[in-house]
């Protein structure tokens, strides 16, 4: 007899299955429970399973303020992978992201059309189904195996957000669907009101150091690359940018909520006849897309229910930090390139009633791309271009692809500030084409940055202007590092490699990265010769483009190519730069270890000079390592001693400010027995020393910088006709501000006369007008308050806004009280970046 039919025993090997597919549903839980861990900042296990790239859609509500996204990943193997098993966990940093679903895809082979994202009838047909697969959020209790429980920190959940685990077993692709508004710190909604034009909303994006995540779940760490296309969907008139080339605009009759209907089909049309359509773009390729030139979507119409749909792709692997877009009412306008052929476009967008201010301002810009090309080689991101948004920018810059975004405080009118844009530009070969692995590595973006940048501006405005520039920076780093020394955390944050573990890789934006990195390159750039150096640079821009780099790798690089690729000579003295080598390199020097302590070479006429210079460059290297890499604070000496820095034009400054300041003050006589009833201070290199009476004659001071006596209180007024201020730019300004404000303090009679002169109350001019705020808070000028209550109002960049109210906490009596109404009226104006900023200092100083 037969207990089971054909037809019964197919059933129970069904549920057979069922049951055991359930138990191993079961275990899964069982494995997300290991301890997931942040490493360099990020939850993600990115040497597992990686992101090669990324389809988006996005409605950007700019009523709503929101941001309705799919996103549709294509997933490999990482570095470290093994083969995908049914297993497989997805781990994608997010932080308050709202998600609404999660896709993934059992059809591996299907390549899935261009942003197909957005169609869920093709979902479907590819074989995705909604919520067919577990998912679980760090943040949500699954039956009582909560992640939270056994591995996250609350404080890291702050800083590092919840994350997002996805099951996605041997799929290969995964869709998430989500929504994101106000809560997203890296986005900054603007109303009508903080803009410009004053006449629409604003958007913009700041996904660095670790944002990204808080605007599109993503592996948020600079060691991993994808590439994207999107499609970005707005109400008209909006324009649209991201930090990708503008491959097309398509539009359609509709409301945005229509856009991710299931049911609803809209009816999109390309708004240009040259438009060629995308569909055939393979995210993961590389491959070139032709421009066209579609940045101002001028035919489309303004009226009621009008979409816009803007497609994007970057085709070139980036990390997540540069992910942006930005949505408001700006306009476009080009300098053509027409014989480089490298680059597509140059161009600035802004506000349509700022856009020929802005386009004047940075005309430079064409030539500054040219140069860049010629030192370090091909740009490679197709077009260059700026934008320039709302002032709440917290930023100068930010070097997003394709289109920089940057602060309007830098449109001064005279062209000035536009070293910001040759940073910006940099950053297209430094930090966007060779990354720093990590963030406790940020000055190898930063540092390389700078260099890079002063040599863009020698090249396009001078070595003088440039020369300039850098000394100003040199002043302010010196400073910087005499604050950094106070304290025991910012002593050790003086090396270069920093050690960020659980910390926001925030606190690793100091002038370390930016200025002691520059200093460094500048250093090598004297010892070996600029042309050496530059070969290296160039060598090392092609070498890891589209890679990470650490700072051990630089060095054992550099060390390689001290002994190998660079003509010079050695001599006792070092390297003696652009000289023939004539002692050809010993064949054993190519499988040279470098980690070796020693190497020995053979005898023979060659071996002496040979070990003479692998002595020197072992020297050199270790000297780099030890005091610039590792060491605290400015190496002044040895054999990588900080280069020397003068600028004859600092030099006049600072005589036009001694001057100045010793007009007011009774000449000190060494000889003199100060008067009875005279207290004063004298300021002799360095030391000030608060005198009542006695002697001035029994003190040592060989070079007295400043005295001043008070006599009955009254000072003498200075002679404001010593500022000889003939041929002064910003920086002189900002560099004379600068120097009065350290020399001690000026009379508000004082300042009302420089005031008169010079009316430095109304400039326009962010850099000088920040230094005036400064000097007037420190002297107690009530004039400039009010200007500079208005510029804390409307001004976010926080380079700016920080030191401000730092400065208001040092000098005023009711410093809290002043800070809190500005702060109280200011900070919703400004960018989460700032705000956060801001509030830790008033916490440190209620402390
Ligand atoms: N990439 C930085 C801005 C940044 C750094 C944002 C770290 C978030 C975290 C940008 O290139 C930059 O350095 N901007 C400077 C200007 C520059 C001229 C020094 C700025 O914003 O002031
Ligand atoms: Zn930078």
């Amino acid at each position: 007899m037969r207990i089971f039919s054909k037809k019964g025993m197919l059933k129970i090997a069904f549920v057979l299955i069922c049951l055991i597919s359930q138990i191993l549903q079961a275990n899964t839980r069982i494995v997300i429970t290991s301890t997931p861990k942040i490493q360099n900042h990020s939850w993600s296990k990115s040497k597992e399973l990686v992101v090669r790239s990324m389809d988006l859609a996005l409605s950007v509500d700019m009523d709503a303020k929101k941001i309705h996204g799919v996103v549709s990943y294509q997933i490999a193997k990482g570095s470290e992978g093994k083969k995908q098993s049914k297993f497989d966990l997805l781990y994608l940093d997010a932080k308050k992201i709202n998600i609404l679903g999660v896709y993934t895809s059992s059809n591996k082979k299907t390549a899935l059309p261009y942003s197909s994202a957005v169609d869920f009838k093709s979902f479907k047909k590819f074989g995705w189904q909604h919520g067919a697969t577990p998912v679980w959020r760090f943040e949500e209790d699954n039956n009582g195996t909560n992640p939270i429980s056994v591995g996250l920190q609350e404080e890291n959940i702050d800083l590092f957000g919840e994350g997002l685990v996805v099951l996605i077993g041997k799929n290969n692709r995964v869709t998430i669907e989500f929504e994101v508004g106000l809560s997203a710190d890296a986005l900054q909604w603007l109303s009508a009101e903080q803009t410009r034009d004053k006449q629409y909303p604003f958007l913009f994006s700041q996904s660095q150091a670790i944002l990204a995540r808080t605007w599109i779940p993503c592996q948020d760490l600079p060691s991993v690359r994808f590439t994207y296309a999107a499609r970005v969907y707005v109400k008209s008139p909006y324009n649209s940018v991201m930090s990708a080339e503008k491959v097309g605009v398509e539009y359609a009759r509709g409301a945005l909520s229509d856009v991710f209907s299931r049911s609803k089909k809209l009816a999109w049309k390309n708004a240009y006849t040259d438009y060629k359509p995308a569909a055939d773009i393979l995210v993961s390729n590389w491959m070139d897309y032709p421009f066209n030139n579609l940045a101002t979507p001028t035919s489309v119409g303004t009226s009621g229910d009008l979409l816009i749909c803007y497609r994007f792709a970057q085709n070139r692997p980036i990390p997540s930090y540069l992910l942006a877009i930005s949505v408001g009412d700006f306009r476009y306008s080009s300098y053509r390139i027409t014989d480089d052929k490298n680059i597509k476009e140059t161009g600035v967008y802004a506000e349509r009633g700022y856009l020929e201010e802005c386009r004047k301002e940075f005309v430079r810009l064409p030539e500054m791309v040219k140069a860049a090309e010629r030192l370090y080689g091909q740009y490679v991101w197709g077009s260059y271009r700026v934008l320039v948004l709302p002032p709440s920018f917290p930023f100068g810059g930010m070097e997003n692809p394709v289109v920089t975004f940057a602060t309007p405080t830098i449109v001064a009118g005279d062209g000035s500030l536009v070293s910001l844009l040759a940073h910006e530009l940099a950053h297209s070969w430094s930090g966007n084409l060779v990354t720093n692995a990590t963030w406790e590595e940020f000055w190898l973006n930063e540092g390389f940055t700078n260099y890079f940048e002063s040599r863009i501006m020698e090249s396009v405005f001078g070595k003088e202007y440039a020369d300039l520039l850098v000394n100003l920076a040199y002043a302010d780093l010196v400073k910087t590092v005499e604050e950094m020394e106070q304290d025991s955390q910012g002593r050790l944050d003086t090396r270069l490699v920093l050690d960020l573990e659980n910390r926001d890789p925030d606190e690793g934006v100091t002038d370390i990265a930016y200025e002691k990195g520059r200093f460094l390159l500048v250093m090598i750039e004297r010892k070996i010769g600029r042309d050496n150096w530059d070969l290296f640079l160039r060598s090392y821009f092609s070498r890891h483009s589209f890679g990470v780099v650490t700072t051990q790798g630089l060095l054992a690089e550099l060390k390689y190519f001290l002994l190998k690729g660079v003509s010079y000579s050695i001599t006792e003295n070092g390297f003696i730069p652009n000289e023939i080598e004539r002692h050809p390199a010993p064949s054993r020097l190519d499988s040279i270890q470098l980690s070796l302590p020693s190497i020995a070479f053979p005898a023979g006429e060659l071996k002496d000079y040979w070990d003479k210079k692998y002595r020197f460059c072992s020297d050199f290297m270790l000297a780099i390592e030890k005091d610039w890499i590792h060491g605290i604070g400015l190496p002044f000496d040895g054999i990588a001693a900080f280069p020397e820095i003068e600028s004859a034009e600092l030099l006049r400054v600072d005589g036009i400010a001694s001057r100045y300041w010793s007009s007011g003050v009774d000449k000190l006589d060494r000889n003199k027995t100060m008067e009875q009833g005279v207290t004063g201070k004298v300021k002799a290199t360095g030391k000030e020393l608060s005198l009542n009476q006695g002697s001035v004659k029994e003190m040592d001071m060989p070079e007295v910088m400043a005295c001043e006596f008070h006599r009955g209180g009254a000072t003498r007024r200075r002679d404001v006709l010593e500022l000889d201020t003939t041929n002064f730019t910003a920086h002189h300004w900002v560099h004379l501000l600068r120097r009065l404000r350290s020399m001690g303090q000026l009379s508000v009679n004082d300042m009302e006369a420089i005031d008169e002169r010079f009316h430095l109350s109304e400039r326009k001019n962010a850099e000088v007008a920040f230094e005036w705020y400064m000097l007037g808070l420190k002297c107690q000028y009530t004039t400039v308050f009010p200007y500079m209550e208005q510029f804390l109002l409307s001004v976010g960049r926080r380079k700016f806004v920080l030191p401000l109210y730092e400065q208001i906490l040092k000098t005023q009596e009711n410093a809290l009280d002043m800070v809190s109404s500005i702060f109280y009226g200011a900070s919703p104006g400004y960018h989460s970046v700032t705000r956060k900023s801001v509030t830790e200092l008033l916490l440190e100083y209620n402390r």
